[in-house]
């Protein structure tokens, strides 16, 4: 190893990467409504809510959301005394419902379980919904001051760039991991986990780095190299599988649109829909998806398609549109115990997952 490696493992094993990134974390930091003043103590309530709703969602998309959650409910008590259906409504359009559900519940055994107290310790707080091992170590260090790495997409970023480590993910991910607890200091974990977040969010940015901003930059490998954009190396992905569907809109003569609740277990599990055929891997014929119609009348196809990715496939919809009586008799098919009429103006109000929406948009305009 040469004597400049060597200088520059000796300083990333010592405090220094850590005192240059909570110094910049001083000046630089972003201004956002869950990050306490540093003379008050943090509230684990908005810590929580707050890393919950940044699950798979950006920051500028939460910061309203955050507000309106904390007027309805301003503490743990509050949200576990709410009926389930309408913390959903106001999480309507963050997407992702399964997270509203285990908010609910998470909240609801925190008062049941806990003396309406968050546990302090990553390892409890990994017990309760919802909570997993980032979120843990996101309220354990911010929420308690607990010596604690969260590691998230942006966290790999900087220090697979940092180290220069060229192994692609997701076989890296241990190695990632290791090197970010490694530079973690003993003191001021909470305020260290959010410098991470912002320099990755900020400087350290997927596609175009501003590397002469970085607090790190005459310490990071990847920069010296000229690598900082080829990092962190990934495995291709493999394409998603196509499935196509059909949804019917349902219009009643009085403006009202027929909904459905979806099954208890899966997919956008009890969320409300519009009627569909089965999501399959090839378009069907016309005469199956009239078989699957929740009313028997004449349909119109409206012509194009939607389409809206899933974690592992892509969904192409076609629509369907008619206009009937409100007492037309629907179709087993349909699953009419499930199914509820909706006022068009009281869309909004219903835990309609995006794909849903798209559709009801598409099928709609005019
Ligand atoms: N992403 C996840 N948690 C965050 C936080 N506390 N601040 C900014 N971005 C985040």
């Amino acid at each position: 190893m040469s004597t400049i490696a060597r200088t520059q493992r000796q300083y990333r094993a010592s405090k220094a990467p850590a005192m240059a990134l909570l110094e910049w974390y001083d000046n630089e930091r972003r201004d956002l409504p869950w990050r306490h003043n540093t003379a008050i103590d943090p509230d684990p309530y908005r810590v929580w809510l707050s890393e919950i709703m940044l699950q798979q969602t950006n920051v500028k998309t939460v910061i309203p959301y955050f507000h309106k959650f904390l007027t309805r409910w301003s503490n743990v008590l509050e949200l576990a005394a709410a009926q389930e259906d309408s913390v959903l409504e106001e999480w309507a359009g963050l997407g992702y419902y399964s997270r509203a559900r285990n908010l609910h519940a998470c909240a609801r055994q925190v008062v049941a379980e806990c003396g309406g107290r968050f546990p302090e310790d990553e390892v409890k707080l990994r017990k309760l919904p919802g909570i997993g091992p980032y979120t843990a170590a996101a309220i354990a260090a911010i929420a308690f001051g607990k010596h604690a790495t969260p590691v998230d997409g942006n966290v790999e970023r900087v220090v697979s760039r940092l180290f220069a480590v060229e192994q692609p993910l997701p076989q890296s991910k241990s190695r990632l991991r290791s090197l970010a607890v490694q530079l973690t200091p003993t003191e001021r974990s909470g305020d260290f986990a959010q410098a991470m977040m912002d320099l990755g969010a900020t400087v350290c940015t997927p596609r175009r780095p501003s590397c002469l901003m970085c607090p790190l930059k005459r310490q990071c490998d990847a920069h010296v190299l000229g690598l900082e954009t080829k990092l962190p190396a990934k495995m291709p992905k493999p394409n998603r599988p196509i499935r196509y569907g059909i949804g019917f809109l349902v219009l009643s003569e009085d403006g009202q649109l027929l909904l459905r609740r979806r099954p208890e277990k899966g997919l956008l599990a009890r969320m409300m829909e519009v009627p569909s055929t089965e999501w399959l891997n090839a378009v069907q014929g016309s005469d199956d998806v009239l078989r699957a119609a929740p009313v028997n009348t004449n349909w119109w196809h409206i012509p194009g398609t939607i389409s809206h990715t899933f974690t592992h496939f892509r969904l192409q919809m076609g629509v369907y549109r008619a206009i009937v009586q409100k007492d037309v008799a629907l179709t087993l098919w349909a699953n009419p115990s499930r199914c509820i009429w909706v006022p068009r103006n009281d869309l909004k109000r219903y835990a309609l997952p995006s794909v849903m929406r798209k559709i009801i948009a598409y099928g709609l305009r005019d």
